[in-house]
């Protein structure tokens, strides 16, 4: 989704073009940079990668920059941010929506302004200026704007004399301070390292900042040093594969985490759990799980959300990665009733704000838009909260997976790269699996994937098998005998078998070996061959599994 970054300081133009290098995993189609020098705002934008666009920023005192994932307006250079007032002496980036854009840009045009794109975000800049022109000072320009405005946003402005103005309401921005610059971004991604305080504006704030410092109106919330720390690619070709290899870690940080803190959560009535995408997948794991005690519980994407009928929850369990998924913050953010617990593995992220208890995995940043590591610690939360295991030997075992699945994987992906169709089939909590599988090989390698239960493929799925189609098994030792049916019937069919198990089946063509481990640890490992599956797969087809097309890493739109 789109990223906002901005310095006031000596070499802002050169650290902007870098911050939104690091903000390229978000996924973006339009990149610009405006850098204030000498009384002017210089604008360089278009469509297309920072490289191409803004390789070579001019100097400046100060500077902002954008990446942007249309929403409204068309992929043009015009509706590239930023976007300048009629003045040419301020620059708006933004993100989120203007929800009253029409009605105040015909109100900017009766006035005289001058729109030169089809976006939203337009009108911010064009009231900034009629606010500086009416009170004379900055902050009460951005006050101006903010009683005019309405919506889900993120924005900062830059002015031609090198200060910068940023306030959010329901769209995450930090200010970040060193000895000698201030910063700006909605991510804390190009702050690591370079920051040494980082703050986290609440919604309705705002920051003015000048050479002279910044100054925050309202509480703004310090982001923890653990998620501060900076994102490097080691010596792995890709984010993704680094963040598969990382698990065993990442599971034992989590596992660490949820026991010194001595993390647990009694809840007594009635359980809905929201989420989207993998997070949604780690729900269902958490549904499973609850429902095996007795707890009514029951998983919703969260954009379907709206559509429930029936009887209000006593408990909401809110899970997302990012902790700005706005399809689950839009639910919390009218929500009163429920108790809200929050499971993220983004410290001082949005979903806080709405949330009576945070837990957190501990798998550290993630930054290839697929999800991997912070599932697996997701599942773990799960696991710790609802199953009364003691996992102890995970990532150790999650390490032997890894490792015995990764040979497999590579020479698997060779064929995979060349297929066009294939399921994923699981029975119980295999399905979940299945379904996890399925999202990772579609989204990264492009290859339509659909997962369902195994006894349901024979009624209508089956008809597309036919010589050579790919059907990946997922079998746990508690479904194995079960699932045997149904992996004859896919090889009858001339299906070409892939089965992650812990016992070996001369159906299957390739053979996953997992651990001999209860129902409750087994999706935590036999999901790795899945992830590596897709990686390597994307790789073969010459795709950047870092950023699949038309995908973001932090859905921060509706
Ligand atoms: C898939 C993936 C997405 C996210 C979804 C929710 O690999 O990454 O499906 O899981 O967008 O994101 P979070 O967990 O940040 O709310």
């Amino acid at each position: 989704m789109c990223g906002i970054i901005g310095m006031v300081g000596e070499g802002a133009p050169e650290f902007v073009v870098r911050g939104l290098r690091t903000l390229e995993y978000r996924g973006y189609d339009s990149s610009g940079i405006a850098v204030a020098k000498g009384g002017v705002v210089f604008v360089q934008k278009g469509v297309g990668t920072i490289d191409r666009i803004v390789s070579e920023p001019p100097e400046g005192v100060a500077a902002i920059g954008h990446t942007r994932w249309a929403t409204h307006g068309g992929v043009t250079e015009f509706n590239a941010h930023p976007h300048l007032d009629c003045s040419g002496k301020y620059a708006v980036v933004h993100n989120g929506i203007i929800e009253n854009h029409t009605a105040l840009r015909q109100e900017l045009v009766g006035r005289g302004h001058v729109f030169t794109s089809e976006t939203d975000s337009e009108v911010i800049v064009h009231l900034f200026e009629e606010g500086v022109a009416r009170f004379g000072d900055y902050e009460k320009a951005l006050n101006y704007v903010l009683s005019k405005i309405r919506g889900q946003y993120a924005f900062v402005i830059l002015t031609a004399d090198g200060a910068i103005l940023a306030a959010r309401n329901g769209a995450p921005l930090l200010v970040g301070r060193s000895e000698n610059a201030t910063f700006v971004a909605s991510d804390p991604v190009p702050l690591l390292g370079v920051a040494s305080e980082i703050y986290r504006l609440r919604d309705g704030s705002y920051a003015v900042v000048t050479r002279a410092g910044a100054h925050i109106s309202g509480e703004a919330q310090r982001v923890p040093e653990i998620s501060a720390r900076r994102v490097e690619l080691g010596g792995y070709a890709h984010y993704m594969e680094k963040e598969i290899f990382e698990q065993p870690r990442a599971l034992r940080d989590t596992l660490d985490y949820l026991r010194r803190e001595e993390i647990s959560l009694e809840l007594d009535g009635r359980v809905h759990l929201l989420a989207a995408g993998t997070s949604y997948h780690a729900s269902l794991y958490g549904e499973y799980l609850l429902r095996r005690r007795g707890i009514d519980a029951r998983a919703f994407v969260a954009s379907e959300y709206g559509s429930w009928k029936g009887r209000e929850p006593d408990y909401i369990i809110a899970v997302s990665q990012s902790g700005e998924t706005e399809d689950v913050l839009s639910v919390l953010r009218n929500q009163e009733g429920p108790e809200v617990v929050a499971i993220t593995n983004t410290p001082g992220s949005t979903i806080e704000e709405y949330a009576n208890t945070v837990i957190y995995t501990r798998a550290g940043p993630e930054v290839g838009v697929a999800a991997t590591k912070t599932y697996t610690t997701q599942l773990l939360v799960f696991a710790h909260l609802f199953s009364g295991e003691r996992p102890d030997k995970l990532p150790e075992l999650a390490g032997q997976v890894i490792e015995s699945a990764k040979p497999l994987a590579e020479r698997l992906a060779d064929e995979l790269a060349r297929k066009n169709n294939a399921y994923f089939l699981g029975r119980g909590l295999d399905v979940v699996t299945a379904r996890e599988g399925a999202l990772k090989l579609k989204e990264i390698s492009y290859i339509h994937a659909e997962a369902y239960p195994a006894g349901e493929s024979k009624h209508g799925p089956i008809s597309l098998v036919e010589n050579g189609f790919p059907v990946f098994f997922t079998a746990s030792p508690d479904t194995f005998d079960e699932t045997l049916p149904n992996v004859h019937e896919m090889r009858a069919r001339g299906a070409e078998v892939v089965l992650a198990s812990s016992e070996p089946s001369e159906l299957a063509e390739y053979w996953f070996s997992v651990p001999h481990v209860s129902e409750v640890i087994f999706p935590m490992l036999s999901v790795i061959p899945w992830q590596l599956v897709a990686y390597y797969t994307a790789v073969r087809r010459g795709l950047n599994p870092d950023r699949p097309r038309n995908l973001a890493k932090s859905v921060t739109v509706r």
